[in-house]
């Protein structure tokens, strides 16, 4: 429900988080294209026979997701490095998300950090950086971290699920989920993280197929990157908890046990 309150700025965050990030004025505005690309060039109709761009920038795999899903598979699995996987992502075509959003957001934080954390899909900030976690839940999340020492310069790796940002940040869709998963799978693989941890319900449940996150988080269970069995957990989304505060204590407990073993671990 649009807030009650008159406060601009509380409206403003409101719609942000509804995923409203982008003024809208008379003229219409090519957001693809580089802003000094941007010509106010007088605007024709195109013939009826053209292919309208959008239409065009339609991967043919979105109407076929097995095929993409495989093809993302073959594709990560021959990337033997991360900077490899980044470049096959850049490349891959089989997924639609790609088609709308500004950059892909691969990976932030130190590859060689000893936990790698994986957050559900960018949102509109990390789209436009082209970085995760960048925007008001990714400052949370480094305050969480740093809570209990750590950084994402030395010490945390961090990626998404799907590396491109969804319309309007809705939920991904089991598809898109299917077809991308492959390659963050392959990024565990390749990241060799000691303990993996899967912010939100989405990461949790493509990962480590859980089906809820109330009931999970908080939970050690294993992640097997092919390699190796790893500890992962699941923990609550931030931007569940700048809506749901009183729940960070939740997390405060969650925290306190993966820094707990973090110690163990040596
Ligand atoms: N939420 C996510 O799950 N990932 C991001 O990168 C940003 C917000």
């Amino acid at each position: 429900m649009i807030p009650a309150a008159t406060d601009p700025a509380e409206l403003a965050a409101w719609y942000a988080e509804m995923g409203v990030t982008e003024a809208l004025d008379e003229t219409p505005h090519d957001h693809f294209t580089e802003p000094a690309a941007a010509q106010p060039a007088p605007r024709r109709l195109p013939p009826r026979t053209e292919t309208p761009a959008a239409a065009r920038a339609l991967p043919a795999a979105v109407a076929a997701p097995d095929e993409a899903a495989q093809s993302a598979r073959a594709l990560a699995q021959q990337a033997t490095t991360l900077d490899e996987l980044k470049a096959a992502l850049a490349g891959f075509e089989g997924c639609a998300l790609k088609a709308t959003a500004k950059n892909l957001v691969f990976a932030d934080g130190n590859p060689e950090g000893r936990v790698m954390l994986v957050g559900e899909a960018p949102g509109a900030d990390e789209d436009r950086l082209g970085l995760p976690f960048v925007g008001r839940s990714g400052q949370l999340l480094d305050l969480m971290l740093a809570a209990i020492g750590l950084n994402r310069q030395e010490h945390v790796y961090i990626a998404n699920l799907l590396p491109w940002r969804p319309p309007g940040n809705r939920t991904p869709t089991p598809q898109e989920v299917a077809i991308c998963l492959p390659f963050i799978q392959r990024q565990i693989e390749l990241a060799d993280p000691d303990i993996l941890v899967c912010v939100g319900k989405p990461s949790a449940m493509g990962l480590l197929g859980v089906t809820g996150i109330m009931a999970t988080r908080g939970r050690w269970m294993e992640y097997d990157t092919g390699k190796r069995r790893v500890p992962a957990m699941p923990i609550l989304h931030p931007a569940y908890l700048l809506r749901k505060p009183l729940d960070k204590r939740l997390t405060w407990r969650d925290l306190r046990a993966l820094k707990a073993a973090l110690d163990k671990l040596g």
